[in-house]
């Protein structure tokens, strides 16, 4: 059994830092040098002047470390641990789709390939995408990929008619309405806050909508003691942490709640991955440079906001 003390002290030796997201699995998130979402990530992966970077996630995160810091090692403890968002939306699909909208701006979240991020204008994240949205001209014509879910509430925030690719995320989709009315009956004191990668139907019932960092944030200051979370259950975790004296309840549909690929990373494959640097996540040149301007944007249009 490997210690949370083994893993930082490897981590140490190596001069890694370990990235992990707020889905994780709460031991993961304890040896991580910071714990975070998707902009969060990436913000970080971009800056550091570590030799290794441990990314506790799934592969486009890890990908996209790479694409923004491409001399360093990254790792990835399994790299089966997909995304049902980037999987849905091949590179050549998106080429076949794109033929039908000439003059269109690809905005892609950044759950996709690097082979599609390569396509992209510009990437967003749940935690930036209204904001990027609204400083883009208001009669620009944008294809939105691959979350419809994202791109439906995109649109109706922004009064934009964004085209949709038709990609959702497996566990965030799986909520409907009928489960929050049950849980909102069950919970009568309790706000409700919810992932954008939710349906509309969901999202409709919602107090709060915001990415993973955002719905943490709103929680801690919000005055309200119980929260219904719609989302990953991972950030009960630090949900829990940075407020004892709140309840959290969510559903007790399982694939409603878990995400297999961010639960497949633990203390033993990622110890043996730093311990052996292998397997390493690597992408080419040309991919790595197409890749890089989006999500370059992205970044230098969100500095303002709020690192989590
Ligand atoms: P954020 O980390 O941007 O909130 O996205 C959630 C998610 O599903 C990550 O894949
Ligand atoms: Fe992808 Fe959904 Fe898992 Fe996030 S929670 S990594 S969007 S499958």
């Amino acid at each position: 059994m490997v210690s949370k003390e083994d893993l930082l002290l490897l981590k140490q030796q190596k001069n890694a830092l370990v990235l992990a997201h707020y889905y994780t699995l709460p031991e993961v998130q304890e040896v991580a040098d910071f714990v975070g979402d998707s902009l969060g990530l990436s913000q970080k992966a971009a800056q550091t002047d570590a030799d290794i970077i441990l990314f506790a996630g799934v592969h486009f995160m890890a990908e996209t470390a790479k694409i923004l810091n491409p001399g360093k090692k990254v790792l990835v403890p399994d790299m089966d641990a997909g995304c049902s968002l980037a999987d849905g939306c091949a590179a050549e699909d998106l080429k076949e789709f794109m033929r039908d909208y000439p003059g269109y701006k690809v905005l892609a979240y950044i759950n996709c390939s690097a082979e599609v991020k390569t396509m992209a204008d510009i990437i967003v994240t749940s935690g930036n995408a209204l904001h990027i949205v609204n400083a883009l001209p208001k009669d620009e014509k944008i294809v939105f990929v691959p979350d419809r879910n994202l791109g439906d509430y995109i649109n109706r925030q922004t009064g934009r008619q964004m085209v949709l690719w038709h990609g959702d995320c497996c566990v965030h989709a799986r909520w409907n309405a009928a489960m929050v009315r049950r849980l909102k009956e069950a919970h009568p004191q309790a706000a409700v806050v919810a992932h954008p990668e939710c349906r509309r139907e969901v999202l409709e019932l919602a107090d709060f909508v915001g990415s993973t960092a955002a719905m943490l944030n709103h929680v801690q200051s919000s005055e309200k003691n119980e929260f219904v979370v719609i989302t990953e259950n991972g950030i009960l975790h630090e949900m829990r942490k940075r407020n004892p004296g709140k309840t959290f309840y969510s559903a007790d549909d399982e694939k409603a709640c878990i995400c297999r690929s961010m639960k497949k990373n633990n203390l033993e494959n990622m110890y043996r991955v730093l311990a052996d640097e292998r397997p390493e996540l690597l992408l080419d040149e040309e991919t790595i440079a197409k890749a890089r301007l989006p999500i370059q944007r992205m970044l230098s249009m969100s500095q303002s906001l709020r690192r989590g």
